[in-house]
């Protein structure tokens, strides 16, 4: 968790054709200027052979707009998702973690992300999309081959045709569009209380969001929406096993249960990259970038960058303020971020109240995700203590 920091903030990397900007400062200009960094990377990515199921794959996905569009779809698709949507959960919230819970009563070891980090998160998106729970091994399914279509990006065996093992990835997860859509004519049929009833009589001018809007989107939130938050709960837990004052001091005073998650998004930034396309001739850094390039402003970094955090290695539970850029900034910082902080915080203070100390075993390490946009456990043997 100490590694260096890369000497300069902006580099260019060779190996993948793109800006890596490390630096705090510099993540912040290119996060704060959609003008020139955009968001619309697909043109630079390989798409599947069914190139219009990629289109309409792509459709609802906010990531990917810019300007005056993404903000009219993100106001649409905020309303569909509110503050008062997300504080509604947590009864449900706090009754899952319970029962998960109530499932490990006298087991001494288990797979932390196995039994709690990818149950929880993955249940409550199912379940505000109101999409079948019980399918979630189709979800964690088409969650892997979506971070498998990312192969371009950390593949190093030259031997590999990366390309050709992406579009394979992006063609084992389409049909959960097609999953998707099926669910969302269920609900323009028979509407429901749920977030794709919302979508689907959700109106943009006066306009409908088209079906490939629909379930574009319910792609984006089905897939944002338990991924990164399995990791936050795997990485807390794995920053509490390490600084042991930390985890006394939160055991003790649960008013340092949000800060132990900051603390978590910061040192383990789960989406540890962000990429854009620079629009036009810039220079971040004092380092000239061409237009029509790729950049990745790798926030992990930038979130432990010593110029504004101090002592960034330290899990640090008194850092106030603890501006981390973990759920980005600016105007595609995560919609879901109220949502994962609530999982997060009722996970927590469930898991201290029944478990006590829960550590990593060392002769049955913890596994990362090998994907470079994503950073944290996929498996996390824990004991209890
Ligand atoms: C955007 C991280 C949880 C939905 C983002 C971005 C980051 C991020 C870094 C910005 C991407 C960019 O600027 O290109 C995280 C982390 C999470 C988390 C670390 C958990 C710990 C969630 C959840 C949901 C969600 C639970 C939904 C239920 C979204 C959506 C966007 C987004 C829809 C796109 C916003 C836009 O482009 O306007 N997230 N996220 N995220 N996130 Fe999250």
């Amino acid at each position: 968790m100490n590694g260096p920091l890369p000497a300069d903030p902006v580099e260019f990397d060779e190996r993948m054709g793109a800006w890596f900007v490390t630096g705090y400062p510099e993540a912040q200009q290119v996060l704060g200027d959609p003008g020139t960094f955009s968001s619309d990377i697909s043109p630079y990515f390989p798409h599947a052979d069914r190139d219009q199921a990629a289109e309409d794959l792509n459709a609802g996905n906010l990531l990917l707009m810019d300007g005056a569009f993404h903000r009219q779809r993100r106001k649409v698709l905020s309303q569909a998702f509110t503050p008062r949507v997300v504080a509604d959960l947590e009864p449900r919230i706090t009754e899952i973690v319970t029962e998960l819970a109530d499932g490990l009563a006298g087991r001494d070891e288990f797979d932390f992300v196995e039994e709690i980090a990818y149950p929880l998160p993955v249940t409550v998106i199912a379940e505000l999309l109101g999409i079948p729970a019980t399918d979630r091994k189709l979800f964690a399914y088409w969650a892997d081959k979506l971070m498998e279509s990312k192969i371009v990006h950390y593949e190093t065996d030259p031997g590999v045709d990366v390309q050709a093992a992406a579009r394979a990835a992006v063609a084992e997860y389409l049909p959960m569009m097609d999953y998707l859509a099926e669910h969302a004519a269920g609900r323009r049929r028979r509407p429901g209380e749920d977030l794709l009833s919302r979508l689907v009589h959700a109106e943009v001018d006066g306009e409908r969001l088209t079906d490939a809007e629909i379930t574009s989107f319910g792609a984006l939130l089905l897939i944002a929406g338990h991924v990164t938050t399995t990791l936050l709960l795997g990485s807390t837990i794995m920053c509490l096993d390490r600084y042991r004052d930390a985890a006394a001091a939160v055991r003790r005073d649960r008013s340092l249960v949000p800060a132990a998650l900051e603390e978590s998004l910061r040192l383990i930034s789960p989406v540890p990259g962000v990429w854009r396309a620079t629009t036009r001739d810039t220079e971040i850094g004092g380092r000239a970038l061409p237009g029509g390039q790729l950049v990745t402003a790798l926030v992990g970094a930038a979130n432990r960058d010593p110029r504004r955090f101090a002592d960034p290695a330290t899990y640090d539970l008194t850092r106030d303020p603890n501006p981390h850029l973990g759920f980005g900034r600016g105007a595609h910082f995560c919609l879901g971020a109220p949502l994962a902080r609530l999982e997060g915080r009722i996970a927590l203070n469930i898991l201290l109240d029944r478990f006590g100390d829960l550590r990593t075993i060392p002769d049955d390490p913890p596994v990362f995700h090998p994907a470079l946009d994503m950073c944290g456990a996929r498996h996390l043997p824990v004991r209890v203590s």
